[in-house]
């Protein structure tokens, strides 16, 4: 196993963060990077000899449909594979039984799930949640598993532990069409860079001004993290309140969940 494929849906980048340190404790030769933020994968098999590290962040307790759409195209030949989910300090339901379940259908063959906690991305200065996740004992951690994944890997007939989460997972209403951010047009510089950090790329510039089509805001507040000019602005009354909320009723610090294969 000399070759790492990291593999992430990651907005507002701590998904990215935690699969990143997954990669650095494996730390093999080589490392193809593959984000999904803003594009589906590219149709690829993946042999058998190669490591997988896919990482996801929780929405509702699921996985992001656009996450899973983006990540259908490639295929295992039971490649080894480690599933993470990244969630803001609350709850990851059935999001990493998912996250398992796919890779496995798509012929990766699991070698460690883990749950990371990841800064909220509704936190806010006025409403934080989990601040800074990962911070660094979260990443030093992520390396451990990284590196022993890449000892276990080496020992014959382990099996994966049973997973949190039920089938069939917790339903979760359509994607709402309607934006949850919008621009204030007194601060924005017209610099664009809200329409690069769009995964779905429903801003458009028009003219100066960057315009939102509501039917495909994922919520996630990429656009609002990158805004140099801090221009973007939540306008939806319910992420304002579940940010309320949440800051008021997540304060314990949630730690790593890490499930690796036993037995043999
Ligand atoms: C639409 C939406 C739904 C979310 N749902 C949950 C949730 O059910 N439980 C939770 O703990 N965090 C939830 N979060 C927070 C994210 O899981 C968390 O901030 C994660 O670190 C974001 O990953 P990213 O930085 O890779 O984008 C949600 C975030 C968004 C945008």
């Amino acid at each position: 196993m000399n070759h790492t494929h990291s593999i992430f849906f990651s907005p507002t980048g701590t998904s990215r963060a935690v699969v990143r340190a997954v990669a650095r404790g494996v730390n093999r030769p080589s490392e193809t990077t593959l984000d999904l933020t803003r594009q589906e994968a590219p149709p690829a098999r993946f042999d058998a000899d190669h490591l997988a590290i896919v990482g996801m962040p929780v929405y509702r307790g699921r996985l992001p449909r656009t996450a899973i759409g983006r990540f259908q195209p490639l295929e295992g030949n039971r490649t080894p594979a480690v599933a993470i989910v990244v969630y803001g300090n609350w709850a990851y339901e059935d999001a990493l039984l998912e996250l398992c379940d796919l890779c496995t259908a798509q012929g990766f063959r699991l070698v460690g799930a883990a749950a990371f906690i990841g800064q909220h991305s509704f936190s806010s200065l006025k409403h934080p949640i989990a601040e800074n996740r990962p911070n660094p004992q979260d990443l030093e951690q992520a390396e451990q598993l990284g590196r022993r994944v890449r000892e276990q890997m080496e020992q014959p007939g382990l099996s994966m532990p049973e997973l949190p989460g039920s089938r069939p997972y917790k339903e979760v209403p359509p994607d709402p069409f309607v934006s949850a951010t919008d621009v204030d047009t007194a601060s924005c510089t017209g610099c664009g860079r809200c329409t690069t950090a769009c995964p779905t790329r429903c801003i458009e510039m028009v003219g100066s001004l960057p315009q939102t089509a509501p039917d495909r805001c994922l919520w996630c507040m990429a656009c609002v993290r990158q805004c140099p000019a801090s221009a973007r602005r939540i306008v939806l009354p319910k992420i304002h309140e579940a940010a309320q909320r949440l800051s008021t009723n997540c304060k314990i610090p949630q730690e790593p969940e890490i499930f690796l294969p036993s037995g043999g």
